[in-house]
């Protein structure tokens, strides 16, 4: 249900606003879904135009976490956090505790972890009043970066019905944590590397690293490529840059990549293949997953690997229904949900109204 002023505030199961003037924290939970488990989500803290864009940013991003955590079929819901950073604080960490006590009034049904603007160190300090969090200080962009590239063949597979790279233009926008690693893991495999960074020398020794070439930041969009990999900023795609791609596929690892959802139809309109992000950029919350539950690195490796045959999967589908990639995926976790729900309804009144 969307309020005369178009916030959503009834999209999700809860939404909470902690309030602390002594210590300048204002924070929004958004807990979207937890349906197949607590709502695991990252704790944003970035300074936002009015509070309500910090309560929209929320719920939007709390259901992305939903989409994605079921998709990757993990055993948690959707939920994300944002603190609202103002110009400067007078004692962070102080704030962050307080905020790790509204963590705590949620009793369990948040597990917030690192996003922009948070580090692990403050997630350390969200977990002092008792909340679980996640706050490995094992860097997850190596197993994203993995992800993302068994997302790239699957899709070119796909496309082209070819099991190799060879020669595979990928253009990679931002040579950061995940751009630089799957730039590398690309390449090995025969694919043409380009790569654009605002960081110039960055983008420089990713390329010379992997013996590509290095574009322009502002030159990207236009770009012909045949795959193209966003892997630094949110809302890539937008009616301005959507009629400018030169791509035949994307595969994001950056999240939130389109700008609106009509854009997925969009892009299916100009022959262009779109891995949902969620899909391809979900190595992180498997890895997360791999840290709570201790798996090993060999058991993490195989469960990233299988973003693959999701891909796969996905895409296949999506051309027998003509529905997009990102219509039928969206489709396919309300279904789970759904049949979560009943399961869960059946359950009950098995168990309770009947003994
Ligand atoms: N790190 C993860 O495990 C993970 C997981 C899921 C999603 N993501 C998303 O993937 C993206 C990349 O993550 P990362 O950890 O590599 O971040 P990062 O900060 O290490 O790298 C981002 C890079 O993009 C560059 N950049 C910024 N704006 C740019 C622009 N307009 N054009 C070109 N380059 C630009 C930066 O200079 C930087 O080198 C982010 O959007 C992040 O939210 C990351």
């Amino acid at each position: 249900m969307s309020g005369a002023d178009g916030v959503e505030f009834f999209a999700g199961e809860q939404l909470v606003l902690c309030n602390d003037e002594r210590l300048q924290l204002r924070a929004v939970i958004a807990i979207d879904d937890t349906t197949l488990g607590p709502g695991l989500g990252g704790v944003r803290c970035v300074s936002y135009p009015s509070e309500r864009a910090a309560i929209t940013e929320a719920r939007r991003l709390a259901a992305a976490m939903t989409l994605k955590n079921a998709s990757a079929q993990l055993p948690y819901g959707g939920a994300k956090s944002v603190i609202i950073a103002p110009p400067s604080w007078a004692d962070r960490a102080a704030a962050m505790r307080r905020f790790g006590e509204f963590v705590m009034r949620a009793g369990g049904a948040y597990l917030p972890g690192v996003d922009m603007g948070t580090t692990t160190g403050d997630l350390a300090v969200i977990g002092e009043a008792g909340a679980e969090v996640s706050c490995s200080d094992e860097d997850p962009s190596p197993w994203t970066a993995l992800g993302v590239a068994a997302a790239v063949r699957a899709a070119v597979a796909h496309v082209d019905g070819r099991e190799d790279l060879d020669g595979v233009r990928v253009l990679i926008q931002g040579a950061g944590h995940v751009g630089a690693a799957l730039a590398a893991d690309l390449a090995a495999d025969g694919a043409r590397i380009a790569v654009a960074d605002v960081d110039g020398e960055r983008a420089a020794a990713v390329a010379a690293a992997v013996g590509g070439s290095t574009v322009a930041p502002a030159d990207v969009i236009g770009v012909q490529c045949d795959v193209f990999a966003p892997c630094a900023v949110a809302r890539v795609v937008d009616a301005k840059t959507l009629p400018a791609l030169r791509c035949r596929m994307i595969v994001p690892a950056s999240n939130d990549t389109l700008s609106a959802t009509g854009d997925a139809e969009r892009l299916a309109a100009r022959g262009i293949t779109y891995v949902p992000d969620f899909i391809a950029n979900a190595g992180g919350v498997i890895h997360i997953h791999a840290l709570r539950a201790g798996h090993d690195h060999e058991r993490l490796r195989a469960d990233i690997a299988r973003i693959g045959g999701r891909v796969r999967e996905l895409l296949d589908e999506a051309d027998r229904t003509h529905e997009t990639p990102l219509t039928v995926a969206a489709l396919r976790v309300k279904r789970m949900l759904a049949g979560q729900r009943q399961g869960t309804d059946a359950r009950y009144d098995r168990e309770v109204l009947h003994t």
